[in-house]
């Protein structure tokens, strides 16, 4: 890829290998929010029950819990490139075998495949991401991230509402669903062939002894005396000994740790992946049809993105807290307004408009901050370990959550009690109690150099 002058470095060389990169989060997006379309047409094909609905909806899910929890060892073994190259294979064969099963459990097998790749590129993109960039832009990069899995979701909710349009409701429950998650192994492919063209990261290069290719990328990125500078302090940070799990919890660490563990949880009890899996679904059980519902689906893709762009403006500027302060107490109403509606019966509009309205919150708080928070409160040499643990939490409520959308929405006493309303009234009191969380024990980090965000847990 392009050459730099060797004293003064190439922005555009870093944002290129960041954006590559940054194709893994893409299909982070694409992959996970695909099964948004196909959903009820696997329904009927495999005339599938509550719980298995759940289930073919999150068996993902569960590879991504597998991926997170392997990706750092696979990346510290084999390096940040291989590790990127086996996340795009498993993308590619996933979506191929996802698309061409005769039975559910085939089904959910390549799907947990899939999973894994999405799992190992959550953790591995972004580390590569920040092990490339010049500290002074690592943040900047690293939203990069968040940025291509929302545009990977509204990308695939275009391709499922083009491919629901080429046949009939019966040729989709047959046919359809298929092209839907065959169709992310085109991405995937474009993933893997640039994966091959970037360098591996000057840090993990620098730990395994090769100083020199090290140097060499670095001093392309940065020019030659940045270069110096930060082999130097890569090689400082080398020799200091590595923290233990357990050390997590030590004082000092362990505010830290119970931040973004609280948050990655929060961050998926608001129910968001319900919107970003089932939304057609939800549109469907409120009137609408299929067609509708996926075109609806496309301007929740779209509010999405525009909201995220939105955050990524203000969260310098305003800080961390007033953004999920705000975000989650919006949350927290659009989801009483949705009880309200489902409760009531009451479809239309208004419904669309709140749910787009929750959408919105949610990006321009919880959705970018969560991230950039996991990413910034652990001290240096517990920041991998913290974060594969939080990504973790993550990815392993969001498969409670998905798992267990279509049985309480469905469970026969719950629907005689609240009608449809119990799931919104869950989701919309941990979103209440998010905020008061933010409120109270959250610190604001905005501004603060990684040092200084340090010393705020020593106190
Ligand atoms: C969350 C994902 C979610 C996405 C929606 C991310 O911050 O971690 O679970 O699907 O936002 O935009």
């Amino acid at each position: 890829m392009t050459s730099a002058n060797s004293d003064s470095g190439s922005a555009p060389y870093v944002a290129m290998l960041s954006a590559v990169a940054a194709l893994g989060g893409l299909l982070f997006g694409y992959d996970t929010a695909v099964i948004a379309g196909a959903i009820g047409f696997l329904r009927t094909h495999f005339a599938l029950d509550a719980a298995s609905t759940g289930w073919a909806a999150s068996s993902a899910l569960l590879g991504c819990l597998i991926g997170a929890g392997i990706a750092g060892s696979i990346a510290d073994r084999i390096g940040r490139k291989k590790a990127l190259l086996t996340a795009a294979v498993l993308y590619v064969v996933s979506g191929i075998w996802s698309a061409l099963p005769s039975t559910i459990a085939e089904f959910s097998v390549a799907r947990i495949l899939g999973g894994v790749g999405i799992g190992t590129a959550s953790v591995v993109c972004p580390l590569y991401i920040a092990e490339i960039s010049p500290a002074g832009r690592r943040g900047r990069l690293v939203t990069f991230n968040q940025l291509a899995i929302v545009i990977g979701i509204l990308v695939v909710y275009f391709v499922n509402y083009f491919i629901a349009g080429l046949g009939s409701e019966s040729w989709n429950a047959a046919t359809g669903w298929r092209w839907m998650f065959g169709s992310a192994a085109i991405p995937a492919t474009v993933f893997f062939l640039l994966t091959l063209l970037i360098p591996e990261s000057p840090r993990w290069l620098a730990e395994h002894g090769r100083h020199h290719e090290a140097r060499r990328t670095l001093v392309r990125v940065g020019g030659s005396v940045q270069a110096d500078a930060e082999l130097a302090a890569i090689t400082d940070a080398l020799r200091e000994e590595p923290v233990s799990f357990g050390g997590l919890l030590r004082p000092g660490y362990r505010t830290a740790f119970l931040i973004a563990a609280v948050l990655a949880i929060l961050q998926q009890v608001t129910g968001i992946n319900v919107f970003m899996y089932y939304t057609p679904e939800i549109f469907k059980q409120l009137g609408s049809g299929t067609n509708t519902a996926l075109l609806e689906t496309i301007s929740v893709g779209g509010m999405n993105l525009l909201f995220t762009l939105v955050a990524l403006r203000l969260v310098d500027r305003f800080g961390r807290k007033p953004l999920m302060i705000t975000g989650a107490a919006g949350m927290t109403l659009a989801h009483a307004g949705l009880g309200i509606a489902a409760f009531n019966n009451l479809l239309g509009t208004w419904v669309l408009v709140l749910v787009l309205g929750f959408i919105a919150f949610f990006a321009m708080s919880l959705g970018p901050v969560v991230w950039i928070i996991i990413a910034e409160v652990f001290p240096t040499r517990i920041r991998g370990r913290g974060m594969a643990i939080a990504t973790l939490l993550l990815w392993g409520t969001n498969y409670v959550v998905s798992q267990t959308f279509p049985m309480i929405n469905e469970s026969p006493w719950l629907v005689a009690t609240f009608g449809h309303a119990f799931p919104f009234l869950l989701y919309g009191s941990f979103c209440l109690l998010t905020v008061f969380f933010v409120l109270f024990v959250v610190p604001e980090t905005k501004g603060k150099s990684l040092e200084e965000i340090e010393k705020l847990w020593k106190r």
